[in-house]
């Protein structure tokens, strides 16, 4: 890598400090550790706490949030060194109501500079808080807009150029909840943090001395960042105590490069309920849900059958990795039975016949050379049409009003065969079709971010409406984005 941050340079002090106090004994191969120790369920799964808005009224949604550094104890005896907002890993979870105006005073107490981009909202451009915002150390951002969204599950974390999945690795990355009538009045769990719970799925690998172990080489970059350590909410092998009856769980995996399958131990069936950009029609049965990196779903399962003192466990497992009982859920008290909601919302579909233009989109893992194993690794490049981001270089301009059809496409040398997640600022499209076929019932409603498999074509619609200006779409997988797998198209009017 040829980059040294502040961070890296840091940890060289704390690695030395560290060493020799045996409290990590798990020494496997590179210095990393490599067995999973457990947090043995013991400790309770914590919420992050909802921001406090400071407009007392209710009127405006109006907040600040400081961007500093940190530590955890993830393992006992180690300060592991961190990043969060407002506290020392992961964020607050922002919550806003459809037509409100948002105001965050955002401090970055960092030295260096950060963004802060708000993950699947509908924002004008100069708050989207990409690449193009950039936060230089010791000052402050200021954004202020209209929520003009749907009740979502939406989120929060750094873009600064080529330092977005370090800084989401060390711990920048919070929940941004929309509610509105329809979230009010549907008869789903909503009490926060009760029966309505966030669930940051994440996972890490460390060195030996405790400190995160970020991308160390080509190889790293290439598959993106796999961690052997699983954390929800920041917590290793966390217990969420339930009161029974329907949970609401919302997922998001907020993993660097991840693609996680996620279940229960006892295979039970749950109701998907809503996709990134909001509920879907009606709630989807399924026995397990993948999320790519940046996707989230909404789910409600059911405990009341559950005796008191069930515990149910929630298995996470990696596509290109291991398998995790990542969560237990502990039954505390019995609830009468409730049934499941039949209708959620209608959501109107973006007909076909509205796009006035297809683009096509190739994300592709390219060798640049012949020869040995490694030689070949080192010239590869991932790129979106042949090309790596530009900031300098708008690739899509899109009429403010249209509707657009893209049609992304996973072409992966054969030795390389890499999934990618196509993510897009500014928009929550809906996907038309996989490889041709009809997306499933869990995929038919509000995306912004989709797990594109090697080989796989997906055809989305989206309504570029009401802002002009610069956004980006990218891979979500944070390495492949850092390296330039990511695009910007301008809606100009
Ligand atoms: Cu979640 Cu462009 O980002
Ligand atoms: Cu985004
Ligand atoms: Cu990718």
């Amino acid at each position: 890598m040829k980059r040294r941050t502040f961070l890296k340079s840091g940890l060289a002090a704390l690695a030395l400090a560290g060493a020799g106090t045996g409290s990590l004994s798990l020494l496997g191969k590179n210095g990393l550790v490599t067995s999973a120790e457990a947090g043995g369920f013991s400790d309770p799964l914590p919420i992050p706490p909802l921001l406090t808005n400071l407009d007392v009224s209710g009127e405006t949604a109006s907040f600040t949030m400081d961007v500093q550094q940190g530590k955890m104890n993830f393992f006992p005896g180690t300060h592991t060194a961190t990043l969060g907002y407002n506290g020392n890993f992961l964020g607050p979870t922002i919550r806003v109501r459809n037509g409100q105006q948002f105001r965050i005073n955002v401090h970055n107490r960092l030295p260096e500079v950060t963004t802060l981009h708000w993950h699947g909202l509908h924002v004008p451009a100069q708050w989207d808080g990409g690449p193009r915002q950039p936060i230089p150390a010791g000052t402050t951002w200021s954004p202020d807009f209209t929520i003009n969204q749907e009740a979502a599950t939406l989120w929060y974390h750094p873009h600064a150029m080529g330092l977005t999945g370090e800084q989401v690795y060390y711990g920048l990355a919070g929940l941004f909840l929309i509610e509105d009538d329809i979230s009010d009045n549907l008869d789903i769990p909503k009490t926060y943090g009760v029966d309505d719970i966030p669930l940051v799925i994440q996972d890490r690998r460390f060195f030996e001395n405790g400190q995160f172990a970020y991308a160390q080489n080509m190889h790293d970059v290439m598959n993106g960042v796999i961690g052997n350590h699983l954390l929800v909410n920041g917590v290793m092998q966390p217990t969420l105590t339930i009161p029974g009856g329907q949970v609401r769980l919302r997922l998001l995996n907020g993993s660097n490069s991840s693609i996680y399958k996620i279940a229960f131990d006892d295979q039970r069936t749950f109701h998907v309920i809503a996709s990134d950009g909001g509920f879907l029609e009606h709630p989807a049965p399924m026995n397990s849900i993948i999320l790519s990196a940046g996707e989230r779903a909404e789910i409600i399962v059911d405990f009341s059958k559950e005796s008191q003192y069930a515990v149910i466990s929630l298995l996470v497992e990696q596509m290109r990795g291991s398998s995790f009982e990542a969560m237990r859920i502990a039954v505390n008290g019995t609830t009468g039975v409730t049934p499941m909601v039949q209708d959620l919302r209608t959501i109107e579909k973006i007909p076909e016949s509205e796009a006035t233009k297809v683009r096509e989109f190739i994300m592709e893992t390219m060798s640049m050379g012949r020869g040995r194993m490694g030689m070949g690794m080192m010239g590869r490049r991932l790129t979106i049409n042949g090309k790596k981001m530009d900031i300098n270089r708008i690739d899509e301009l899109v009429q403010l009003g249209s509707t657009e059809i893209w049609e992304v496409t996973n072409r992966s040398a054969m030795m390389m065969s890499m999934p990618h997640s196509m993510h897009l600022h500014d928009v929550q499209f809906q996907i038309l079709s996989r490889n041709g076929r009809t997306p499933p019932a869990h995929e038919q409603g509000r995306k912004d971010t989709v797990l594109i498999m090697p080989g796989e074509t997906v055809r989305i619609i989206s309504r570029f409406r009401d802002y002009t200006g610069v956004y980006m779409y990218h891979c979500h997988l944070l390495e492949h984005e850092d390296d330039g797998m990511m695009g910007q198209f301008e809606v100009i009017s």
